[in-house]
């Protein structure tokens, strides 16, 4: 089985792409986790271009139709979710009726040195890949206080479910 994992995070030392490559790391034998690295080079989104997209694009529409699922790690942005990632997906969903995200299982996690680790952001992207046709599952796993849970970009410690998170059927890492 082949992943694509996708951080919503641009930046050299994100929290969000470290949890992917700790995903990648661990993924059990027969599971290829694949990081995405070419989120900075996907252009605004723009109608007219939907059926002749851009290069990036078209790379980017090409690894989501390949993968069997995604695993998207998102930040939050101002209580939502980052431009860039979202601008993708806009991407990826169309044309409209055929596009890559129809029918792909996608998991959606998210991370920040705050206490709710990017839920707002989380949820905005789970709606816009369900509105795209994903198949987007249940667990969700919000990381509060990532800073300090990845250390020098690898993760560190055990899982410490918080009783909120449980009855809410939601994972605190
Ligand atoms: C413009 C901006 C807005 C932010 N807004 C939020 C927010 O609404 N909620 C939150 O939990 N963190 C917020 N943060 C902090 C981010 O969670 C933090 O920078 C995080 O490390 C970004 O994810 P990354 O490490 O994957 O790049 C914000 C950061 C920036 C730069």
């Amino acid at each position: 089985m082949r992943i694509l994992a996708i951080s919503g995070s641009l930046r050299r030392d994100s929290y969000n792409t470290a949890l992917l490559r700790a995903a990648r790391d661990i993924a059990p034998a027969g599971v290829a986790v694949e990081l995405y690295d070419g989120l900075a080079a996907i252009p605004a989104f723009n109608e007219d271009l939907e059926g002749d997209p851009p290069a990036a694009v078209a790379d980017l529409r090409g690894r989501i139709a390949e993968a069997d699922a995604l695993l998207v790690a998102t930040p939050e942005y101002n209580g939502s979710a980052p431009g860039a990632l979202k601008n993708a997906l806009d991407w990826a969903s169309r044309p409209r009726g055929a596009g890559v995200l129809i029918a792909k299982p996608a998991a959606v996690i998210g991370a920040s040195p705050s206490s709710f680790g990017a839920q707002w952001a989380q949820e905005q992207i789970r709606r816009a890949l369900m509105l795209s046709g994903a198949m987007v599952v249940d667990p969700e796993l919000a990381v509060p206080k990532v800073n300090e849970k990845v250390v020098d970009g690898e993760l560190v410690g055990q899982p410490t479910p918080s009783r909120r998170s449980r009855r809410k059927g939601r994972s605190v890492l």
